[in-house]
């Protein structure tokens, strides 16, 4: 089982299986797409469970899918690409779909026996370490059946834990089958567990609708263990707020954030500076090294990898960005490009997919660039295109330069050699290659290839015609200005 980006948390015995319920509909999103599907901090929802659920390595991961499955049920694959999926039909409740998710285990040849997980879909701070911790625990008590639990000030809409006189854990009563005490249990099930798979694949089939919503509850297990005389306890984490679930729009922007917070502590933590955490959003799948700074209004996004000693921001956004040791990227757009060490990127710059910028490299302000290799030390400062371009190592690419590199039909390389220095506004017309060391004038449009150490120049001879705006436009602030200028110039040769 392998999910890109999840660290493993092994516990002794590899779990048999991690049953990822995800059947429901999720109606309060008011959305085309499935609730699950929805994404904070660089996953969906499930892609968040999913990572936790691959970080205890499990033997398998079984999803159970049901609403919207045409989509969910391809994304999991993605995520899990041995995931088991489980179809279930109509959704009549957590017991029906865990024994769905049993019967598609064995349909795929796997075997509930050791510790099964039951998780949830759409629980998307839940950590590994979490399911971690509650599987030592159900494993080292032997117990048939362990329930994650917490206590929670406000418990309305969960099951409540209901314990004797010695704390033995007795049943879970649902909100609308709570009565005056229960309901006042703060202790609540967060709907995760560990089980032994074994009895639990026997107690799903004795499980009964009988209850105020005829559904199934996975949550009678629990009485059907206790009247079996075997063991079921709680697992009491501290930390209950990682496997709540958000069920619209507005739950899903406060998990986001409390998501990002976790990511950016662990970061600073591990020694990135983030000047300002409140308009700072790192997904969970980025990675930064010690002593990187992260100013005010960044998104690093994706597979974004930042350097020791770099700094981005303030005001940038960057998926999928390499950014190198010591390199400074300010007020910046990047998608999917390489920025070397040392090199210096904005403000306001923009870096399409592709772009290649060398150690010690430029690209300056109100410059876009596009599948562009920009060799080491190679710079365009200014006001620029750069597409479909080879800028060899030293270059300096004039300001307000225009690879040309579409013909109306097809897309052309231009190639700028070693140590070249092109003037300001120019195009280069691609296909076309300006060789190593060569220079070309101030405006000069480049449509034939330019020899190494050669001077290219295409801008006519200037034409001035004297007097003409006094002809013209005699009478005029400009007129005046002229007439003056040559009064001055007059009296100055005369004085002279
Ligand atoms: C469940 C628990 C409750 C617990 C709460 C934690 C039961 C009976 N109750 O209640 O004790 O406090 O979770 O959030 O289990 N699902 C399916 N198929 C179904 C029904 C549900 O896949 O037929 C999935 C849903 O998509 C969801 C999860 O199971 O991801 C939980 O279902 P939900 O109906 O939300 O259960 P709760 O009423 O919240
Ligand atoms: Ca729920």
């Amino acid at each position: 089982m392998s999910t890109t980006g999840v660290f493993l948390v092994r516990t002794p015995n590899r779990p048999a299986a991690v049953i990822v319920l995800a059947a429901g509909s999720g109606t309060r999103m008011k959305s085309k797409r499935s609730k699950v599907l929805h994404p904070l901090c660089g996953r969906t929802m499930i892609g968040h469970v999913l990572s936790a659920a691959t970080a205890v390595d499990p033997r398998q991961v079984v999803a159970v899918v049901g609403h919207g499955r045409e989509e969910v049920g391809p994304h999991i694959l993605e995520e899990v690409p041995d995931a088991v999926l489980a179809v279930q039909e109509t959704q009549e409740g957590t017991g029906h779909a865990v024994a769905v998710a049993l019967e598609a285990l064995r349909g795929s040849g796997g075997t509930p026996s050791g510790t099964v997980v039951v998780t949830m879909g759409d629980t998307p701070l839940l950590q590994g370490e979490t399911l971690a911790d509650l599987v030592a625990d159900h494993e080292t008590t032997g117990r048939a059946v362990t329930i994650l639990t917490g206590e929670l000030p406000d418990p309305y809409g969960y099951g409540r834990v209901v314990r004797d006189a010695d704390g033995a854990v007795l049943e879970v009563v649902e909100e609308r089958e709570a009565d005056a005490v229960q309901a006042a249990i703060r202790e609540i099930n967060s709907g995760i567990y560990a089980f032994d798979g074994d009895f639990l694949a026997d107690a799903v089939t004795r499980i009964t609708n009988q209850n105020s919503k005829g559904e199934y509850y996975l949550t009678d297990v629990v009485g059907i263990a206790r009247s079996a005389g075997v063991a079921v306890g709680a697992y009491l984490t501290g930390d209950i707020l990682q496997t709540e679930g958000a069920n619209d729009r507005s739950q899903l922007a406060a998990l986001g954030a409390r998501l990002n917070a976790r990511t950016l502590d662990r970061w600073m933590r591990a020694g990135v500076t983030v000047v300002d955490p409140t308009t700072t959003w790192i997904d969970v799948t980025v990675s930064l090294e010690p002593d990187a700074t992260i100013l005010p209004g960044v998104q690093l996004l994706g597979a974004t990898v930042v350097g020791e000693d770099a700094v981005v921001g303030p005001d940038s956004t960057l998926k999928d960005v390499e950014v190198g040791a010591g390199a400074k990227v300010v007020r910046t757009h990047g998608e999917l490009a390489v920025i070397g060490a040392g090199a210096a990127v904005g403000p306001f710059s923009y870096l399409r997919p592709g772009t290649v910028l060398g150690t010690g490299g430029k690209i300056g302000t109100f410059v876009e660039t596009k599948n562009a290799q920009i060799a080491d030390g190679a710079k365009v400062p200014h006001l620029s295109y750069v597409g479909d371009a080879e800028i060899g190592e030293g270059a300096n690419v004039g300001a307000g330069t225009i690879f040309a590199n579409y013909d109306g039909v097809a897309k052309h390389r231009t190639t700028v050699g070693r140590h070249a220095k092109t003037g300001s506004n120019n195009t280069f017309i691609a296909p076309v290659a300006i060789g190593d060391g060569a220079v070309t004038g101030g405006g000069t449009v480049v449509r034939e290839d330019v020899p190494p150490g050669a001077l290219a120049v295409s801008a006519g001879p200037q034409r001035t015609i004297e007097d003409w705006v006094a002809r013209n436009r005699p009478g005029t602030a400009a007129a005046d200005a002229a007439s003056q200028a040559s009064a001055r110039g007059a009296a100055t040769e005369g004085s002279g």
